[in-house]
């Protein structure tokens, strides 16, 4: 089998727009791994982890096993980052990347510029004469660090609230408040230049759903995609995070319409963040696992009839570690189970589903 390591694969600018032209298989670890099912067809399936799961050795072995692509899930946000207002502290985040070279994983950045989890001096010392110096100076100080290490970035971060009443449609964060709305362009310029290899992301949520708010929302997310591509601003890839209510309808003619315009507009599709909620769904066990993994094979299947749909990634691999378990807390006081493998890393009906999904995909 022809084999690519991982450096030649990035130096030969692979990342996610050129996926298919790439043997990916030889990033497969193994013919029973979801990135064993998702590389036989051109697609890269990986999961958010985090350094505090790390001395949990079945957990870390899994995510090997599994993932051909890892994203930290708070190591690269400013409150891991930043102690101060002119330190970087990168130690977490480099052990992250660390593991991912060693076991021939794709290392993803999350993210830039989001509105949560900024550290604690942020209030206060930021403000609207400083702002872009101290916003620029952040992401060209990360993205350099890790020029040619990360294959993409969620370089904006949901950026859009029709809610907040604007015209454009852009949430009102302390960004937009103290920067203006010009701060997305220039976030993805200065990342641009720091690493001109780099696939850069609008990473958003809520767009998934065929409900009206979803559907106001995406109108905005594509009228503000549309302009970004207008002025050259160097965007690659729309990142759909798919935190999605097991009982909801996703998979309707709304977000077909949406997913085609994107892509026309020539960008990438990521699913970064996929979950499902079974919050509200009945209690028993094996109904609520066969709810889900059937919500995971609609899903996927609707998604990969779109070619440009290449990157896979699931917010956590087991119910062990996932942020629904503090937020999304049953009423029956039931443990959740939103994630292909269980609590006691046992496969789920949602893993074969996910292994059906892209078994059924067209090759990319
Ligand atoms: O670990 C404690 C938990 O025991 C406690 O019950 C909980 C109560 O709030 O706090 C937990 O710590 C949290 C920490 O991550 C460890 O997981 C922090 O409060 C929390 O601020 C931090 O949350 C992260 C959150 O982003 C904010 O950065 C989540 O882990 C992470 O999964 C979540 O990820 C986001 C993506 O970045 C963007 N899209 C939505 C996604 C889910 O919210």
């Amino acid at each position: 089998m022809n084999h690519f390591t991982r450096r030649q694969f990035l130096e030969a600018g692979a990342a996610f727009t050129t996926l298919s032209t790439f043997r990916l298989d030889a990033l497969a670890n193994g013919p029973v791994s979801l990135r064993a099912h998702a590389a036989a067809k051109g697609i890269a399936f990986g999961s958010s982890f985090s350094t505090s799961y790390m001395s949990d050795a079945a957990y870390t072995q899994l995510i090997a096993d599994q993932c051909c692509i890892l994203v930290p899930e708070i190591e690269l946000k400013w409150a891991a980052l930043r102690p101060s207002p002119t330190a970087f502290d990168f130690n977490r985040a480099d052990a992250l990347c660390k593991f991912a070279s060693t076991r021939n994983m794709l290392f993803r950045g999350h993210t830039l510029v989001w509105e949560q989890s900024l550290p604690s001096w942020f209030e206060g010392y930021v403000t609207s004469s400083n702002v872009e110096r101290v916003m620029t100076n952040h992401i060209a100080s990360v993205v350099g660090h890790y020029a040619g290490k990360i294959s993409s970035w969620d370089v904006v971060n949901e950026a859009i609230q029709v809610e907040d009443g604007r015209a454009d449609g852009l949430k009102v964060t302390p960004w937009l408040r103290l920067f203006g709305p010009g701060y997305i362009e220039t976030a993805f310029r200065v990342a641009h230049e720091a690493d001109p290899k780099a696939i850069l992301v609008y990473n958003e949520n809520w767009i998934e759903a065929e409900d009206q708010g979803s559907e106001r929302k995406r109108r905005a997310v594509l009228s503000f995609l549309t302009q970004l591509k207008k002025k050259n601003v160097p965007v690659h890839g729309l990142g759909i995070q798919s935190h999605i209510h097991a009982d909801m309808k996703v998979t309707g003619p709304n977000l077909r319409r949406f997913l085609q315009e994107v892509e026309d507009l020539g960008l990438s599709i990521l699913i970064t963040e996929l979950d499902f909620n079974d919050q509200r769904l009945p209690g028993d066990v094996p109904t609520r696992d066969r709810l889900v993994a059937e919500r995971y094979e609609i899903y996927l299947t609707f998604l990969l009839q779109f070619k440009s749909v290449k990157t896979i990634l699931t917010w956590g691999l087991s119910d062990r570690y996932t942020w629904r378990s503090y937020v999304s807390k049953r009423a029956d006081g039931l443990p959740v189970r939103p994630l292909p493998y269980d609590a006691d890393l046992k496969p789920t009906l949602s893993w074969e589903a996910i292994a059906r999904a892209f078994d059924g995909a067209s090759q990319r």
